[in-house]
């Protein structure tokens, strides 16, 4: 097959773990004979040094022509410090999600046996976690108007806006997920307080009709915050607006036992993008040592979701399975003083695939 990818590593770890990522993506396309070509382009603060702008339109444009983005992550203390800076790294993100219309982001959450003893929470809870957090991204508070200043600049506001049509097409994309899987779709809103969650309960009431071989249930989000770290084997797919998903895929990552490990894709109207859910890891920029697995198993993630190859996807987690239980991992998740550098376990992992 022929394969056209955008490669954005972004800023902070961005470079190091894409480029771990690429390699691996390589490897397979070598493996499967899949013709693969490849273009870099500038996202996040780096894009602000060099043009300015966090999503520039030649980025943009290598976007939509391309069959799928490999991201890395934005962000830079430059910025996180600066409150006051009009153009921020994380517009460029927004502003991706926007354009491509990537209105939702599907979050895997599984356990590596090898691994479970560095979840903080306790073996027997996360034993068997196998759930899927799907987060709406194109809508909610994060985007919605109006968002500002009093006059005076002592209060500020920000709106959360969502349309029957948004939350519709993202519910939908949870029970059509929940058919393939373990067939339960959670719907996760604050439906009590909220008149966005209402009226997405309203909808999600009228698709629970439509799919009555699903089990749907109804929690609230701070509900769901605390029974996700209780017992997150009773969950399936799970859906919710944008900050709230923001806010529990966070969470849901200790439950792997490092934010290094979790992958996600972002679908919508045009590109799709394959991305780890976590930033740009600043301190750990140009050491060496952040872990590259979460961007790993998004490019095998891009294999199955944006080219259907399921068997490439399945050979990079192996590949990955495999690294842990040699014991190849970074210093995050290593038990005894013996750690990889963010290239090693790359290596190792691109060899493996090379070489079974
Ligand atoms: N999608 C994105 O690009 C994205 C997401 C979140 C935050 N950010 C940005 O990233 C910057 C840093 O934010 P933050 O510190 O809140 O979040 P972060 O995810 O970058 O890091 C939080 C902590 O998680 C751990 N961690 C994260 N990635 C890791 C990896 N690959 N390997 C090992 N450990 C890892 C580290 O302990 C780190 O201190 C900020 O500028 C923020 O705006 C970007």
């Amino acid at each position: 097959m022929k394969m056209n990818i955008a490669i954005l590593p972004g800023d902070g770890i961005g470079p190091e773990i894409v480029s771990q990522a690429l390699q691996v993506t390589e490897a397979v396309c070598k493996k499967f004979g899949h013709d693969l070509t490849y273009k870099h382009a500038l996202v996040g603060a780096c894009a602000i040094e060099q043009t300015g702008n966090p999503y520039p339109d030649e980025t943009h444009e290598l976007c939509m022509q391309s069959d799928a983005v490999l991201f890395g992550a934005i962000g830079d203390p430059k910025y996180d410090n600066n409150p006051s800076a009009k153009v921020r790294p994380e517009q460029g993100l927004l502003g991706m999600r926007k354009k491509l219309g990537l209105y939702a982001n599907i979050r895997p959450v599984t356990t590596f046996e090898t691994l479970i003893h560095k979840s903080p929470l306790r073996t027997d809870i996360v034993t068997g976690t196998d759930l899927m957090c799907i987060r709406e991204l194109t809508g909610g508070i994060y985007f919605g108007r109006p968002q500002g200043r009093s006059e005076d600049n002592n209060v500020a506001f920000d709106s959360c806006v969502y349309s029957r049509e948004e939350i519709k097409r993202i519910v939908e994309l949870a029970y059509k997920y929940a058919r393939q899987r373990k067939k339960k779709v959670t719907i996760v809103d604050k439906a009590n307080v909220l008149c966005t969650s209402r009226l997405w309960r309203e909808v999600a009431q009228e698709i629970e009709k439509q799919n009555p071989d699903i089990t749907t249930e109804y929690m609230f989000v701070d509900n769901a915050a605390m029974q996700l770290i209780q017992w997150p084997n009773r969950f399936d797919v799970i859906v919710t607006e944008n900050m709230f998903g923001d806010i529990l895929t966070d969470e849901a990552s200790v439950i792997t036992g490092s934010l290094g490990m979790l992958p996600s894709a972002s679908i919508g109207l045009h590109t799709s993008v394959f991305e780890p859910i976590h930033g740009s890891y600043p301190q750990a920029a140009g050491k060496d040592i952040a872990n590259p697995i979460a961007t790993i198993l998004s490019a095998a993630l891009m294999f199955e979701y944006a080219f259907g190859l399921m068997d490439e996807g399945r050979v990079i987690r192996t590949a990955v399975d495999e690294s842990i239980k040699a014991g190849v991992v970074t210093e995050d998740i290593a038990s005894g003083d013996k750690s990889y550098k963010t290239s090693e376990v790359g290596k190792w992992i691109k060899e493996y695939i090379l070489n079974k």
